[in-house]
């Protein structure tokens, strides 16, 4: 589905493709822009036509808003176009693959200290948003059935976050008829607040998600003192509700630069945790992972049986076919850095977060939110009455003036009133990189600050991220 505005900005593009009279044929039909050609082409126009399309897509280096990868190193790459055409599901055909995917759940569960790191449930998926997904239907399918042996109505289950919960929970309530029960941020405890959570919860909650690196500022949820109140709550009331951590950040970040902070199944309230391979875990974009704290922890019946080496093997999926070259990808990784090479990817970008951070309160508009050290990401706010000439919107425009891209955006309610700009600092992202970008910052402020007057806006708020 495309963008309404997009498509619409499409439309006023002439109705043809215009080609480079080089790559011009005798009697070439015309490209149509929205049709599919009677006749095909060489391959070298096709290619220069997406190529020169692309083009004008944005710098990925350049780009501060994303939280996924867009760099590897020429070995992946190599193993990445060996790898290109392996189907996950083909278990029968690509077992290694297979065997690789498994070990990959095995060191996952190690690494967040599973009490059976080496029989637990877990698989590799698209990235956290379907990972999400099918920790969430787990949470339900297990209600359900604890309700069902009780006798008990299964109609009316609710999940318990924060307002500032990443979309795709939003999406996972809508989708499976979920009540979506949302704990307010404030200005004192931007996350999920313990307090919030118990007025929250109730026989019906299938579940409670905190998040290990916020998405709007990168702070992690207070994820043992949810567990704390909820054990309480249990001890109270009898009531056993169970946790699952969304940590499509934090789960590669945390293992290495926190390695005291209990927040995985060291805490037994929490039976599944998800990360993004795409993200921390470096690897190129479309991987993430999902893993139950033990086999008993993901409900039998939503395990599907496909064919493996003349038996069959268990597989929980919204797809069914999937590229298989990102999981590969992501257990080069593991051998090739090991803990020590996470712990000096991370390091190096949370030193890059916090000189960025540093610099930027010193800068005189700008209030910190976060300073990046959770994960490495840090935002930041406009001080009260600084100006009234120019918002974060117009500072993000201006930034795009040299390529960068960095996105303002309103905080989630109880907080809409402050508009933030967030930088994710990635693998590939430089001190260098991050003294130019300063640079560019303080260009833009001091051009912003030199206007007579106010700064003409379309709309207060879109500039173009969607968050
Ligand atoms: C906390 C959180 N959960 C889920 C997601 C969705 O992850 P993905 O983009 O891997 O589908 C994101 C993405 O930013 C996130 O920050």
């Amino acid at each position: 589905m495309t963008h309404r505005s997009s498509r619409q900005a499409q439309r006023m593009l002439p109705e043809d493709l215009s080609l480079n009279p080089m790559f011009v044929g005798e009697g070439e039909e015309a490209v149509p822009r929205f049709r599919m050609r009677e006749k095909g082409m060489v391959p070298e126009t096709a290619y220069q036509i997406v190529h020169d399309e692309i083009a004008l897509d944005g710098n990925a280096r350049l780009n501060l808003a994303t939280f996924v990868s867009t760099w590897m190193e020429p070995a992946a790459d190599r193993l990445y176009a060996e790898a290109f055409d392996k189907n996950i599901i083909d278990k029968d055909e690509y077992p290694q693959t297979a065997a690789i995917e498994e070990r990959c759940v095995h060191i996952l569960a190690d690494l967040w200290h599973s009490p059976e790191p080496q029989s637990t449930m877990g698989v590799s998926t698209t990235g956290s948003s379907e990972a999400c997904m099918l920790a969430g239907l787990a949470l339900k399918r297990r209600w359900q059935n604890a309700r069902k042996k009780q006798g008990k109505p299964i109609d009316r289950p609710n999940i318990v976050f924060s307002s500032a919960v990443q979309v795709v929970w939003e999406k996972f309530a809508n989708y499976w008829d979920v009540e979506p029960r949302y704990v307010d941020i404030t200005p004192d405890r931007p996350y999920l607040d313990p307090k919030g959570v118990l007025a929250a919860v109730d026989v019906n909650t299938i579940g409670v998600v905190p998040i290990l690196g916020v998405t709007y500022t990168g702070v992690y949820e207070p994820i043992a003192e949810i567990a704390k109140a909820l054990d309480d709550l249990q001890e109270r009331t009898g009531l056993d509700i169970p946790m699952h951590i969304d940590a499509a950040s934090g789960g590669f970040v945390a293992p290495f630069l926190q390695p005291d902070l209990v927040w995985d199944f060291q805490l037994p309230r929490v039976k599944s945790i998800n990360v993004s391979g795409h993200k921390y875990g470096l690897v190129y974009p479309g991987l993430g992972w999902v893993i139950w704290r033990q086999a008993e922890d993901l409900p039998e019946d939503l395990v599907f049986r496909v064919s493996y080496l003349g038996g069959n093997m268990p597989t929980f999926a919204l797809n069914f076919s999937r590229p298989g070259a990102q999981v590969l990808l992501q257990y080069y990784n593991f051998l090739r850095l090991g803990k020590e090479g996470y712990y000096k990817v991370q390091k190096y970008s949370q030193s890059v977060a916090h000189f960025l951070s540093a610099q930027i309160q010193n800068t005189g508009p700008f209030e910190l939110l976060t300073d990046g050290s959770d994960i490495p990401v840090f935002a930041w706010r406009l001080k009260d009455g600084y100006t009234s000439n120019w918002n974060l919107y117009d500072l993000s425009k201006q930034l795009r003036t040299y390529g960068w891209q960095v996105p303002a955006y309103p905080m989630p309610a109880d907080m809409e009133d402050v508009t933030i700009m967030r930088v994710v600092v990635r693998n590939g992202f430089s001190m260098d990189l991050a003294h130019l970008f300063l640079m560019n910052l303080q260009q833009a402020v001091a051009f912003l600050d030199s206007l007579d007057g106010p700064m003409p806006h379309e709309t207060k708020k879109d500039n173009g991220f969607h968050h």
